[in-house]
């Protein structure tokens, strides 16, 4: 291995030559988002550690075991965000817009750092695309939520995803369920991991998502909350079924979704699929309603849900999904000597303020080597500027796919020449381009009529 110093573990570089598939989804996950009526928020990569503590939950594993905490000077300690969430309703707090009227809504794409295991699908820096939607109770709520997502996996084209939904009941019908999980794990209380005993203690329902086998085994065994569920917890969940069935989105009831994270109250989702193993959760989320006030805020009802983007393209890349091209170079000019190379640079200039992509010599090739790179990174015609076309003022665009040379003079009309050569090859060779220019010639004729 070369004596580098290598990237840290559990962390990704996305290459040049890969970014447009990061591209695509941001875009695709961006559009959908705005188009539900979220706004894009920014928030800082790190928050006071409390803020985390407080909202993920202190019987959690994000919080037991996988935050990157840093002291700072004084007596302050900041963590490197572990999710969206809590700096999201933090930033809601923070700058008064719960008095914009209700719902608000916020989408966010950000990098997360937790310190786990690392495997296929878990890192320890990862990108969530999150949404949250702030002041809305109904079940019509948890059913947009669920559709945007829905709607995103969709357009990306994925295929053979499972939603699975779960109500995990409110403070009120937990206290039952607490007693009913004890009394199940106190009895094999020997086989659980030491974490999980403080969890029996403080938290029962922690034990329900924790990563070791032995108790994920026992834990499969345990009671269920949607048994112990209150009338109106209950209700909310008939509600939130009923507008899936009318928005055709297909679920399946899942008791042992139970999300790994404190704030959650009633809906829990997640999309699930079954082509990354172990890692298989594409997107999880739920409703959190005693989170805003047990930040300090009014008692507000919020939910919200966050997608993983490595797990997101990884099942893309292996569903064979369609990702968008970069749109790659439009004319590449040779040029053979330092004349030539000052024309190119000066056409360069001209095309490129134009809009089109252009590239010109940089290095000092020699003709043929030009020619090849051209050719490497796909350039659609090409021009070779030499002493003898700058002499005569004519040089020629050659169509790179066809082999195709039309002469043209190098003068002020050269634009609307190579405007007519690259319309034309548009024509000939672009599918999407070809129905654009159809459906205006459909119209002509409509308004003909
Ligand atoms: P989460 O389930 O912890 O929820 O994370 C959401 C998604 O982030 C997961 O479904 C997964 O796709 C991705 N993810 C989590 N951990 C890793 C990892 N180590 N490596 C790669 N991907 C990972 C939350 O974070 C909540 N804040 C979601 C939410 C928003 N709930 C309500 N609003």
């Amino acid at each position: 291995m070369a004596n580098y110093i290598q990237r840290p573990k559990g962390t990704q570089d996305v290459v040049p030559s890969q970014s447009y598939k990061w591209h695509t989804v941001e875009r695709i996950v961006a559009e959908t988002a705005e188009q539900f009526g979220f706004r894009e928020i920014r928030i800082p990569t790190f928050e006071e550690t409390g803020l985390f503590v407080r909202s993920v939950g202190d019987t959690t594993d994000v919080v037991q075991k996988e935050m990157y905490t840093v002291s700072s000077t004084g007596d302050s300690t900041f963590t490197l965000r572990p999710e969206g969430t809590a700096g999201t309703i933090r930033a809601i707090l923070e700058n008064g817009i719960l008095n914009e009227g209700f719902p608000q809504r916020a989408y966010y794409i950000l990098s997360c750092f937790r310190h786990e295991n690392v495997q296929k699908g878990r890192l320890r820096e990862f990108h969530q695309f999150g949404c949250e939607m702030v002041g809305a109770a109904d079940p019509a709520a948890d059913a947009d939520i669920i559709a945007l997502v829905k709607s995103i996996l969709d357009r990306v084209g994925l295929k053979n995803i499972r939603l699975d939904i779960n109500s995990i009941g409110c403070p009120k019908c937990r206290g039952e369920y607490h007693k009913a999980l004890k009394a199940f794990f106190e009895d094999r209380k020997d086989e659980l991991c030491e974490t999980c005993h403080e969890r029996l203690e403080r938290n029962p329902m922690r034990i329900l998502d924790c990563k070791v086998e032995d108790c994920k085994k026992i834990a499969a065994d345990a009671p269920v909350i949607l048994d112990y569920l209150c009338d109106d917890c209950k209700s909310h969940f008939e509600g939130l079924q009923e507008n899936l069935r009318v928005m055709g989105i297909d679920f399946v009831i899942n008791p042992h979704t139970v999300r790994g994270l404190d704030y959650y109250t009633r809906t829990v989702f997640e999309f699930v699929t079954t082509d990354l193993g172990a890692q298989g959760v594409v997107c999880g989320g739920g409703r959190y309603d005693g989170l805003i006030s047990s930040l300090g805020g009014p008692q507000t009802p919020a939910l919200g849900f966050a997608m993983g983007l490595e797990r997101l393209i990884l099942t893309m890349e292996k569903q064979g999904c369609e990702f968008m091209e970069p749109k790659g170079c439009d004319i590449y000019f040779v040029s053979m000597g330092s004349n030539a190379q000052k024309k190119a640079m000066e056409l360069t200039a001209k095309f490129r303020e134009e809009g089109y992509y252009v590239q010109y010599d940089i290095v000092g090739r020699g003709l043929k080597p030009q020619m090849k790179y051209a050719d490497k990174i796909g350039a659609k015609f090409v021009m070779v500027l030499g002493d003898s076309e700058l002499e005569t003022g004519k040089a020629k665009f050659k169509n790179m796919q066809t082999g195709e040379q039309t002469e043209v003079s190098l003068d002020d009309s050269i634009l609307e020449s190579f405007g007519e050569i690259y319309y034309t090859m548009l024509l000939d060779t672009d599918e999407d381009f070809r129905d654009f220019v159809d459906s205006f010639a459909e119209d002509d004729f409509e308004l003909g009529n």
